[in-house]
């Protein structure tokens, strides 16, 4: 059954309010619902019947209006026919088993509590709803049981011993509805909003958790502040909750004041908990709350909308962590994620557009296209308006539809309206799936300089012979010296377009500044010229750019690369530059990075021969680096207390990155050893982890390291997940069956499986590539396994199958197979149907 976008009509009835109670018992919990329908005016189309969704839900009773009814019920709902047209009350109560929801959709159980996931369409396995984003409704919502702690969205009413009431006065769709209960305890404080009123936070955790939560809280209140001073959006309740929760299929759900957190998203200490994942608790904490506005307030008509709450919420959080930490790292960062996993899923068999116009499961398109190329839109947006023009876009967006399911057609229309600009073709990134290419000429006549750039997007499944696309094209021109003589921002509208430019010399160009568009710019630099930018040029993402262009040189081609070492030795050694900045500039291109490349120039991809001419190349840079590299590794070194902020994640993240280069230097990895004996914070514990586990020098530290955190489940994904992603491709099968008979790995838990399955088949390409087939074998068994239990995480983590078509024919005839099997499992979910069928068909 395919749901398409051109299919939409706005439901038969709306919900004017709505009242729940739980009886909780883990395997026979009661929900009784009574719900006030009113007949929708845009539908005065004749009469209706009532249609509720509802998936494995027992029917104990129903009535409208009091009179008992009998509906049809089938296994997707039920509907009654000859319902009064005027408007009714539906009353209900059906029994739910959540001890049995292995799904972790609904309402489930994670160590013994309760807990609930309803986006996308959970809603209805906690009873028959209309569950669709575009009925909003206050909701009011009882519940009963013998725990201490029971929760659910908007502000506490009343509570008496075994139950617990709770309203929510702002009308939601049933996707945002949550509850919570178990033997929690809270961290609390206090917010207070911009207009003076004083909001209660809790963050909820299990006993003995409470110390972890110190890093999240302060998150909260810089995200509170930081969406009032940025959008002018105050928090609307007297209560913000968010829980941790260790059974999760993503990282976190924004349910309306009662955010639901993978707990890994949540706790962490110096001591657990490395710098990145600080950083990315401060960006989810911060997302979640964002969507208070961008999603919640304001939502999406329908599931085919979903960019317009997600590509949003990110492109906001990551302003956020732009202004809290450094712009140009945040956006260098952000341009790698975007390149490895949307331009990968891109040029795929997993291809679809920011607006999908069809799908089987929507859960399937919670995607890097829809987040990260949904944000790289929104970010596109704000450069072609400027900051106040996005401001005013973004104010007449709240003003105009707060309260309100809208659609990306809204959303562009306030920034046609506040900005006097006409988007009709900007809409078309979309429509189009594909990462467009920019090709660019340049001419040098007379003391007339003139670029040319040629625009193609690609053909992707389903989809062909597209139209040009506005692409913002950031560019400045720099003379000899490194000094601009030109700088702008020109928005390419045609499929092929000049700038020109009169000059006393030619100029070397800097183009698609700072990523200005999610764009693959094709254009034949010269090494020399590279060597220049890398040097010289002023925006920091170019600069990082031309030297990463240079290693992809080093990498998949024979050029010699003695002005790579040089120049990377130049920033390495600059003391102006920022340690994070270095880091990165330092850093070789994933092998993920290197493969793509390679299938964009047209040629085949070998894993096995990237990963050694990798290591090749690391090599050959360490040994360039001379001895500014122990220098600069011992200048590094952070003394004192651990902290999260300011300068020392950077000078640890260059550190780090130094050691790898030692690493490569010494085989018997004696300064990974010495930083692993020494690390007083899990960051530097975990760098020289890994390279001891590649280096093949890891077995005492391993065995130190599950001793001391045996008993603390994230730190122990971690221990799985290095072993999983650094070893050696010849061992890493054999690595990772050892992993999964250890007995704590319990791959019911997604976070677990993920750390194993997950991260060996996207983050160790030439271990799951292994010529012998036995990669693809070992993950095909576990998407077996897997699926009958948890079809969300199983289609996840079946993505990284979506690259097959550009392996050698060798590898492509050991892949084909595994699919075929998996496709001809006897009960496969709808999930991986979909995205098995979708990547066969490639
Ligand atoms: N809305 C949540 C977030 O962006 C994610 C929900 C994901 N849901 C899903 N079915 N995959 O933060
Ligand atoms: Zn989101």
């Amino acid at each position: 059954p395919v749901t398409r976008l051109a299919a939409y009509s706005p439901p038969a009835w709306l919900v004017e309010r709505v009242s729940l109670t739980f009886s909780l018992k883990a395997e026979a919990t009661r929900v009784a619902s009574e719900i006030v329908f009113v007949p929708n005016p845009a539908r005065a189309d004749g009469d209706h019947p009532l249609e509720l969704d509802g998936e494995q839900l027992t029917l104990m009773a129903a009535w409208i209006d009091g009179q008992d009814v009998t509906p049809d019920i089938t296994a997707t709902g039920l509907t009654v026919q000859n319902v009064p047209q005027g408007g009714f009350t539906w009353t209900a109560e059906v029994e739910i088993n959540p001890a049995a929801n292995t799904a972790l959709e609904g309402l489930y159980m994670s160590n013994a509590m309760y807990c609930t996931q309803c986006e996308a369409e959970g809603f209805r396995k906690i009873t028959y709803y209309p569950d669709r984003p575009d009925v909003m409704a206050p909701f009011t919502v009882r519940i009963e049981g013998d725990l201490p702690v029971m929760l659910s969205n908007g502000n506490p009413t009343a509570q008496g011993d075994g139950w617990a009431e709770w309203h929510d006065p702002w009308p939601k769709p049933a996707y945002l509805f949550a509850l919570v209960a178990g033997e929690l305890v809270s961290v609390d404080d206090t917010f207070t909003t911009m207009s003076g009123r004083k909001v209660d936070l809790k963050i909820y955790v299990r006993p003995g958790d409470e110390g972890k939560c110190a890093y999240a809280m302060d998150a909260l209140k810089r995200s509170m502040r930081w969406d009032e001073t940025e959008y002018g959006r105050e928090y609307d309740l007297d209560l913000f909750m968010i829980v941790a929760v260790d059974d999760f299929n993503m990282g976190a759900m924004e349910n309306k004041g009662l955010n639901i957190f993978n707990s890994r998203y949540v706790l962490a200490t110096p001591d657990t908990a490395t710098d990145l994942d600080f950083e990315r608790i401060e960006a989810i904490i911060a997302h979640e709350y964002f969507h208070n506005w961008t999603g919640n307030r304001i939502t999406c008509r329908d599931w085919f909308q979903l960019c317009l709450k997600e590509g949003l919420t990110v492109f906001r959080d990551q302003r956020f962590t732009g202004d809290m930490r450094s712009e140009p790292v945040k956006r260098i960062d952000d341009v790698k994620m975007l390149r490895a996993r949307q331009f990968r899923e891109d040029s795929g068999p997993l291809a679809h557009p920011v607006r999908p116009a069809e799908y089987v499961e929507i859960n399937n398109f919670y995607t890097a296209t829809v987040y990260e190329k949904g944000a790289e839109l929104i970010r596109m947006l704000w450069l072609m308006v400027g900051p106040q023009g996005y401001r005013r876009g973004t104010d007449l967006y709240f003003e105009r539809h707060d309260g309100q399911a809208c659609t990306i057609e809204d959303w562009l229309k306030v920034f046609e309206d506040a900005c006097d600009i006409d988007l009709s073709q900007f809409a078309l990134w979309y429509a189009q799936a594909g990462t467009p290419r920019v090709d660019v000429a340049e001419a040098w006549e007379d003391g007339r300089y003139t670029l040319t750039f040629t625009q193609t997007v690609p053909d992707t499944p389903g989809q062909t012979d597209k139209k040009p696309v506005p692409i913002p094209m950031a560019y400045g021109l720099l003379d000899k010296t490194g000094a601009e003589v030109a700088q702008g921002l020109h928005v390419l509208t045609q499929p092929q377009e000049s700038l020109s430019f009169d000059l006393a010399e030619r100029p070397v160009p800097s183009l698609l500044r700072g990523f200005s568009a999610p764009v693959t710019l094709a254009r034949d630099v010269s090494a020399a010229e590279q060597a220049f930018l890398l040097a010289h040029d002023s925006d920091p993402f170019n600069r990082w750019e031309a030297g990463r262009a240079m290693m992809l040189e080093a990498l998949t081609s024979d050029r010699d690369n003695a002005a790579l070492g040089a120049g990377l030795q130049a920033v390495l050694t600059d003391e102006t530059l920022d340690p994070a900045f270095r880091a990165l500039t330092l850093t070789l291109p994933s092998e993920e990075e290197i493969a793509a490349h390679v299938a964009g120039r047209g040629q085949v991809v070998d894993p096995s021969a990237i990963h050694d001419r990798r290591a090749v190349v690391e090599h050959t840079i360490a040994t360039a680096l001379g001895d500014a590299l122990p220098a600069v590794y011992a200048a590094m070194r952070v003394d004192g207390p651990y902290s999260p902020d300011g300068a020392a994640p950077g000078q640890r993240a260059l550190r780090a990155r130094l050691l790898a280069y030692l690493t490569r230097l010494d085989r018997q990895a004696v300064e990974a050893k010495a930083m692993f004996d020494t690390a007083n914070n899990m960051t530097e514990t975990m760098a020289a982890l890994a390279l001891l586990v590649s280096a093949g020098q890891a077995q005492d530290a391993l065995a130190a390291f599950e001793t001391k955190w045996a008993t603390d489940a994230l730190v122990m994904d971690k221990w799985f997940t290095v072993q999983a992603v650094a070893t050696p491709p010849a061992q890493a099968v054999a690595t990772v069956k050892t992993l999964t008979q250890h007995a704590a790995f319990n791959w019911k838990n997604p976070n677990r499986f993920r750390a194993v399955i997950g991260a060996f088949a996207v983050a160790n390409p030439a271990g799951f590539h292994r010529a012998d087939g036995s990669g693809y074998t070992l993950l095909a068994d576990w998407l077996l396994t897997l699926d009958p239990v948890n079809p969300q995480t199983t289609a996840r983590v079946a993505g990284a199958f979506e690259t097959w078509r550009r392996l050698d024919r060798a590898r492509q005839a050991l892949i084909g197979p595994e699919l075929e099997r998996i496709a001809s499992a006897p009960t496969l979910s709808r999930d991986m149907t979909e995205i098995i069928g979708r990547i066969r068909a490639a």
